[in-house]
């Protein structure tokens, strides 16, 4: 029987994951299905269980359930842990492991695809939500000289970095803290964009600054993108490598393959330019 993997959330129509997740099967001739479950509001452990007992192996998780399936998990690894949220559930016989793929995805699209170094680098994270603290811990494992956490609420960055301490040197506050600093990478995790808004950051801050990286998946580029090319990034990027690369992430810990992201990258990136062109 084909091995069943699915993506849970609500909504869930908008997800890439069928498509992303059908290409990896396809590239490296593992035999899997991938399907969408949209759970109810509150449904989310009974529709995980009823998903596990029809024999279901994993599942990726969405929003809003990121948070309920860490505490669903039976074990969880560091990177969950850490991050307090769970993206990817693997189904065994006697566990349901949890795991959080997302920062993998970012910190494996910023060095491999855009072949921007992030060890002994300066790194200014912006937002302290539940995005920023999946990728605040590997983004420390990648040993930047330096991160820096704003939020429009300081506290929020502020404790953000201190659960991190010990990692590395991480510091945490206002927008107006770097108003007089420039950074090597500038990340922007805040939902700022959702809202089509820009970050309240002085231009000064990507004066020499080699890569804006922002975690939506964007059509067009999103005003902090385009802010930080006005303002001298030499390299700006939306969020769909991290998309397709936290994919192969949870690939990997579901089938102990690691498909290549690249060409299903450039697969989803041509078809949203005919659907604009059309
Ligand atoms: P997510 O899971 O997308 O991170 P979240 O946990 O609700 O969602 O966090 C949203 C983040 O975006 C927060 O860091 C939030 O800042 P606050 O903590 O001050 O609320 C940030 N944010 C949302 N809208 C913003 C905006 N227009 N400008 C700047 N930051 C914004």
């Amino acid at each position: 029987m084909t091995d069943r993997y699915a993506v849970i959330g609500n909504p869930v129509l908008h997800s890439r994951g069928p498509q992303i997740h059908a290409a990896f099967a396809l590239q490296t001739g593992q035999p899997l299905s991938y399907e969408r479950i949209l759970a109810p509001l509150d449904g989310f452990t009974r529709a995980a269980r009823a998903f596990r007992d029809a024999g279901g192996r994993g599942l990726n998780v969405t929003i809003p359930f990121k948070v309920e399936a860490s505490s669903y998990a039976t074990r969880l690894t560091d990177r969950a842990r850490d991050a307090g949220a769970v993206n990817t559930l693997r189904f065994d016989a006697d566990e349901a492991l949890g795991d959080n793929t997302d920062g993998a995805g970012l910190v494996t699209d910023i060095t491999i695809r855009l072949g921007v170094e992030l060890a002994g680098r300066q790194v200014l994270l912006a937002g302290a939500g539940g995005a920023a603290r999946g990728v605040a811990g590997p983004l420390l494992d990648a040993d930047p000289a330096e991160l820096f956490i704003v939020n429009r609420t300081a506290e929020t960055a502020r404790e953000l970095a201190r659960r991190h301490r010990s990692r590395g040197r991480v510091a945490g506050g206002a927008f107006d803290d770097v108003a007089h600093r420039s950074f090597d990478v500038v990340i922007n995790a805040t939902a700022a964009s959702l809202a089509g808004d820009s970050l309240p950051l002085a231009a000064s801050v990507f004066a020499h600054c080699s890569l804006a990286y922002d975690l939506v998946y964007a059509d067009r580029p999103t005003p902090f993108m385009r802010f930080a090319s006005e303002s001298g990034a030499t390299q700006v990027s939306d969020g769909l490598g991290m998309l397709v690369a936290q994919a192969a992430e949870s690939f990997l810990l579901w089938r102990g393959v690691r498909p290549d992201p690249l060409p299903v990258m450039a697969e989803l990136r041509a078809e949203r330019a005919l659907a604009d062109s059309r």
